[in-house]
């Protein structure tokens, strides 16, 4: 049975050039997959707005739903590093909510880590929540909570000033206490000069080859996520055409009458039937 990593298996991993494999999961299921296949991390992500809930983002997601997603997550996966995304407005507005949600995270869902997005401006919320003894990762480039003020859902760092300021945010996160980065759409050529700089571990998600690691979301990888495909994903499955196969059968057996066969039905006790059936006459 495999033993779940630590913060130091993770740093070590980076040391070694061993790379991370993290997948998102947000249900006890695909948690339980995940821990099976042998991928070092689970990301609960606030990305379950859009994957789980239909959501256009992943503004609307709330602590409520991140938790009880996570706690379908850990019960699944005991064995697996789990990560809790703090989601919109449960870090921003005070670096005490930020220690609270973090720590509800760690006493309601047994989490091993929190992530939250944002660099240089969210560092005194890193530091806090760092001091308060929890494991923070960090998120820069394509942050979807803010997919407002970044004018959608767009790479990031592409000239050099851009590239430039999110250089700044990965070494502010890394002195701020965070003990791993996950960077989103951004270059790799940039993602190469932050992989290699810090000396924390740095992930990708749409980030290219140069990292420590590699996140995908679960719906993305089994090709059941609908709505869009960003540039980054490789499905590796259809899983999203098994299912819609799986429930037209089953639609087409149970209006041509095939559906449930007598395997499918409970017997009753032998001597029973005519028993009832006297009963009835009286
Ligand atoms: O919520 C999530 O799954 C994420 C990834 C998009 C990085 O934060």
């Amino acid at each position: 049975m495999k033993r779940k990593p630590t913060r130091f298996d993770l740093q070590k991993m980076k040391e070694n050039q061993e790379k991370v494999v993290w997948l998102t999961a947000y249900d006890y299921p695909t948690a339980e997959f995940a821990e099976q296949s042998g991928a070092e991390m689970i990301l609960v992500g606030d990305s379950l707005g859009m994957c789980v809930y239909g959501y256009d983002g992943t503004v609307p997601v709330t602590m409520d739903q991140c938790l009880m997603h996570c706690e379908a997550v850990r019960r699944a996966a005991p064995n697996t590093f789990i990560v809790g995304d703090m989601p919109f407005l449960s870090y921003q507005v005070s670096v005490e909510d930020a220690v609270l949600n973090a720590g509800r995270f760690y006493k309601e869902a047994a989490v091993d880590a929190i992530k939250l997005e944002g660099g240089k401006r969210v560092c005194p919320q890193i530091r806090a929540i760092s001091d308060g003894g929890m494991l923070v990762i960090g998120h820069i480039g394509l942050t979807p909570q803010s997919s407002g003020q970044l004018g959608g859902f767009k790479a990031q760092g592409r000239t050099a000033e851009t590239a430039m300021a999110l250089i700044e945010d990965a070494y502010a996160i890394q002195e701020a206490g965070a003990f791993a980065l996950l960077v989103e759409a951004v270059p790799p050529e940039v993602m190469k000069i932050i992989t290699e700089g810090l000396d924390i571990p740095v992930y990708s998600i749409g980030a290219g080859i140069h990292a420590d690691g590699q996140l995908m979301i679960c719906s993305d990888v089994l090709g059941i996520f609908q709505a869009f495909t960003p540039k980054f994903v490789k499905k590796y499955a259809a899983l999203g055409a098994e299912i819609r196969k799986a429930f037209e059968a089953y639609g087409e057996e149970v209006r041509a009458g095939q559906f449930p066969a007598d395997e499918h039905t409970y017997k009753m006790v032998e001597g029973e039937l005519p028993k009832l059936l006297d009963c009835l006459k009286k």
